[in-house]
This record gives structure tokens, sequence and C-alpha cells, in this order.
């Protein structure tokens, strides 16, 4: 039986750029907060109305990119592997994502230790492959050492512009065998695998890419982005999904948009391989 859409997110109730660790970043470009409320809650808004259940993990002050659930973690059925965060003003944000998850009755497992690892940020699953993303955040041995953990093959991408720095800033898989990406984000190593192992693959435009156009969330048949990526939603219109288009602009200031502020936890991106069981 197919379970429900499961999402967690984050009131941004700390929310703002108190430091720079991307390029989209400058403290000197604050966020408006109560537009950031307001965007936030029409984001929830769009996938309550999905028919997903939505969940929050509470907001801590000191933490403002605790916004950003798609890094806690990479959820495997009732397994999660934890966010290692490359910088320390994430590090912080562990320790909540760890005791939401178990209060919420997963089974919590460490990434290995020396190897930073942004969880579902950098990890993502397209059919029973998990397309994992390095350089930027994570780093590539650490990514064959959680597929190992969970008996998954791994194919790492070697992101190449601090812009895309995770791998969902530039890639999301749509079904077990489609995807869309931003070919300029990788290698030219990597953009072949992706040819070679995802049999429709969709560019997206640099203009759109920039829109954050990749960062998109998938319920169903429903692809919810940030606004201004007309030519993506025309894609996914004429091959039968239905993209839904709202305001992110104050994530953006941070570098993040619709998939970043959430984390699936119902595993629907293995939805191929676990047979929809
Ligand atoms: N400011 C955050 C960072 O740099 C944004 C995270 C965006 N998350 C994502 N999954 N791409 O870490």
């Amino acid at each position: 039986m197919p379970t429900l859409p499961h999402i967690l997110m984050c009131p941004p109730v700390h929310y703002g750029i108190e430091y720079e660790i991307n390029p989209w970043m400058s403290t000197a470009r604050q966020s408006n907060h109560k537009l950031a409320c307001v965007q936030w809650e029409s984001l929830r808004q769009i996938l309550l109305d999905t028919g997903a259940q939505v969940s929050e993990v509470s907001p801590v002050a000191g933490l403002p990119d605790l916004v950003f659930t798609a890094n806690a973690a990479i959820v495997f059925g009732q397994r999660a592997v934890l966010a290692r965060f490359k910088h320390e003003q994430r590090q912080g944000e562990e320790p909540h994502f760890r005791s939401w998850l178990e209060e919420h009755g997963w089974q919590v497992d460490e990434s290995p230790e020396d190897f930073s690892f942004e969880g579902a940020g950098d990890a993502l699953f397209c059919g029973d492959t998990l397309y994992a993303g390095y350089r930027q955040r994570s780093d590539a041995s650490g990514h064959q050492q959680i597929g190992e953990m969970l008996g998954v093959r791994v194919l790492p991408l070697e992101l190449v512009d601090a812009y895309y720095y995770h791998l969902d800033t530039c890639f999301c898989p749509l079904s077990p065998e489609e995807a869309i990406y931003f070919p300029a984000a990788f290698d030219d190593y990597g953009q072949r695998v992706l040819a070679k192992s995802i049999p429709k693959l969709h560019a997206v435009e640099e203009s759109e890419a920039r829109s954050f156009a990749c960062n998109a969330v998938v319920v169903g048949k429903t692809v919810v982005t940030n606004s201004g990526c007309p030519k993506l939603h025309a894609l996914l219109r004429s091959f039968g999904y239905d993209p839904i288009e709202t305001p992110l602009s104050e994530f953006v200031k941070a570098g993040g948009s619709a998939k970043c502020l959430t984390l699936r936890l119902d595993g629907e991106e293995a939805a191929g391989w676990k047979g929809q069981s």
C-alpha cells in the first residue's frame, strides 16, 4: 500500500541571513522576515493541498538555517542517516534533527566520521540509485560508505559551480526514470553519468536554474518550485506533470528554495525500487 507523502518543515521564526556560507548569502542583503513567513506558509499550504502530511521541527534561536530541513538527514525507510554539516554555523542543527527523528520513530545512524554530509540536499534517489553530490558540502568517500550502510548503489557527482553547492540545487528526480538537471553545474563526466543512467533527463536553462528551478518538491505528479521558471513549467506540463509556482525570494537570499525547505520522510524518492510497498 502506498504510504501518505510525509514532509518535514521548520517554521522560519528564527530565519535570517546571519552568516555567509554560500555565494547567495550576504549579511548586507537581509531577508524580509514577514515576507519569509508568508512565503513559507504558502509553500506549506500548497504541500498540504497535494494531500501530503506536513510535520514540523521546532525552530531554534541562533540556528537560522534550520528551516532548510532537506539537509537534516537522508531518510531510508525507518532509518535516517544524520547530516554532518561542513560549516560550524550549521553543526548545531544536528542534535535537533536527531531528537526530532528519534522521537518520531526513526533509527538514526551517524554519517561516517571525518566526512561532511548534508543529507537529502546532496543525496537523492532516482529509481534504485542514490545520486550523491560532492566537493562543495559533502564528501565522495562518505557517500560511498553511506551507500554501503544502506545497501544501495551510489553514483557520485562532482558539483563544479559554487552557486550550485548542493545536488538539490541542480538536479531533481521526478520519477524512477525521469529527472531535471542544470548541466553546467556538473563536470563532463557527471553529465555523462546522468545521461547514461536516467532514461528521461531534461535540461533546465541557466536563467531558470538561477531561479532554483531544479530545487523542486515533487509529490506524485505535482512539482512545486519558486516562481520564475516558466519554461520548465511548460516542459513539465507537456510531460503530464502539474507544476505549481510559489514565490520564495526570501529563502533564495540564503541559497535555498522549495526543496531545501522540505525533507521527504516517507522515502518517496525510493518508490521505484521499494515497489510502493
Ligand atoms: N544557507 C543554507 C546553506 O548554505 C542553505 C541550504 C539550502 N539547502 C539545500 N538543501 N540546498 O547551507
